[in-house]
């Protein structure tokens, strides 16, 4: 008996309108062939995720920092089968919830919620993260307080929190062994139908690290002058100015501004020569973790780093997030407590609070906090250049869109 149900109704109408015009032939029994279209939208020819060209001045740092570890290379099935499995739900211990539910592509990936809703209604701790770039991380570098080390290790980590998606990875596998929808997914990325959860970490690790973003005025701006201090020929007054707050050009010898920590380099000057691959405009963060005297009490409610190392120097450090596509983001900080960016340039200009294990850059010589002391002009100008930072090609690219058809 043949089966035919939906999915194969548009496939077989085709073979027998090709075949039919031969009516000196018999119409040949065909296997059935399954392509899901009522489950996913998928292009016949994959996406390109695995040869992306990027700009000049992204390109200067791709390879020093790509943390593709060699035995799981981005293939176009590969990254596929990860944003298939990205944003479906039953990936969730009740189906409710995916990776997607809090990172959300037009919020570049992160959930404009203070906290996330988790599969029974529970909230997060801490802030989603946006993912954009992230495979340009060192190892060790993941989440607020870096106790991930990979992203393959990182991605299964959601999947088995009590509060995020409640999976075991056993359940992982019978379940998605179950779903006939994933065999042709899981034969194109890894020549063999079976479902194990290595293999659902390789894949979910692949698109995620395929989510690039290398298309803001920013972008723009450093291509044609290969200088962060030079003004940018496409930046408003307005935007070269706060982009100066930024890299500490208009505040001499503040070690504080925003450049070392979110581009990463402590030797950064103006005033001396520029090099291309001292700072990290690839991510906008120096790979550190910082405490930026959100909070005088340090030993509050959340210690991040130091509840990982239990060290007190640690207590209040927090990752240097990516600032990629920030005005996208809100809320701010790793527990989301500031709503705007204005909030943010206020915190580094008026609020930083004193703590015993307050950051190096955000101390004065006599040991107290470092606030910048803007005028409003400056704080408007640099919410200005925060706000060029924004990729509106990433947030709509098909090829990172929910590929589920329902
Ligand atoms: C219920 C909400 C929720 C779900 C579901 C979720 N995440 Fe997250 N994600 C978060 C939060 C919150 C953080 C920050 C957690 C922390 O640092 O303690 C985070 C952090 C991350 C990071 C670290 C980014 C960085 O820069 O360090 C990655 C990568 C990530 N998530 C990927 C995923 C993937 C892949 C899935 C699906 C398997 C997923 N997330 C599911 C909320 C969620
Ligand atoms: C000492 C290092 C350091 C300096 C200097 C610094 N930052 Fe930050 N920045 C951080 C860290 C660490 C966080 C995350 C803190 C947390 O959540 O506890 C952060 C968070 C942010 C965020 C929010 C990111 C998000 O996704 O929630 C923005 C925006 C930001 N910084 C912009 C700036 C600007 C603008 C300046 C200059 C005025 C600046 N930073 C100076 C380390 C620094």
């Amino acid at each position: 008996m043949i089966k035919i149900d939906t999915k194969s109704i548009a496939f077989l109408f085709l073979f027998v309108t090709l075949f039919s015009c031969k009516d000196d032939e018999p119409l040949v029994v065909i296997p059935v062939e399954e392509n899901y279209s009522d489950i996913y939208d998928l292009p016949s020819t994959p996406f390109n995720y695995s040869n992306v060209v990027f700009p000049e001045t992204f390109n200067a740092f791709v390879l020093g920092l790509d943390n593709t570890p060699e035995n799981n290379q981005i293939t176009d099935a590969g990254a596929t089968l990860g944003r298939v499995l990205f944003y479906d739900k039953q990936l969730s211990f009740n189906k409710t919830i995916a990776c997607a539910s809090c990172h959300v592509q037009e919020f570049g990936f992160s959930d404009p919620n203070q906290k996330s809703e988790g599969f029974e209604g529970g909230h997060t701790r801490r802030n989603s993260m946006n993912l954009v770039n992230s495979g340009f991380y060192q190892p060790g570098k993941y989440f607020w307080d870096h106790r991930a080390a990979t992203l393959e290790d990182q991605v299964l980590m959601p999947l088995q929190d009590g509060i995020e998606m409640g999976m075991t990875l056993e359940l992982l596998e019978t379940r998605l062994s179950t779903l006939d929808y994933y065999k042709p997914l899981f034969k194109k990325a890894f020549n063999s139908e079976e479902v194990t959860s290595d293999r659902v970490s390789k894949a979910l690790a692949q698109f995620v690290r395929a989510i690039y973003s290398f298309n803001s005025k920013y972008d723009t701006g450093i291509e044609a002058t290969n200088n962060i201090f030079m003004d940018f020929p496409n930046y408003t007054a307005q935007e070269n100015m706060g982009k100066d707050i930024f890299n500490g050009k208009l505040t001499p010898g503040a070690n504080g501004t925003c450049v070392f920590c979110h581009m990463g380099n402590d030797n950064l000057r103006y005033d001396v020569a520029f090099d291309a691959n001292s700072v990290n405009q690839v991510i906008f963060s120096g790979l550190r973790t910082d405490n930026i005297g959100l909070d005088e009490n340090f030993r509050d409610v959340d210690n991040g780093v130091g509840e990982i190392t239990g060290q007190d120097s640690d207590f209040g450090q927090f990752k240097t997030p990516s600032i990629r596509n920030i005005a996208l983001t809100a809320p701010y900080m790793h527990d989301g407590r500031l709503e705007t960016l204005e909030a943010v340039v206020e915190h580094y200009s008026t609020q930083v609070k004193p703590h015993p294990y307050l950051s190096d850059h955000m101390i004065n010589g006599d040991e107290t906090p470092r606030n910048l002391n803007l005028s409003e002009e400056e704080k408007a100008a640099l919410v200005a250049f925060l706000k060029t930072l924004t990729d509106t090609e990433m947030m709509t690219d098909v090829k990172y869109s929910n590929p589920f058809v329902n």
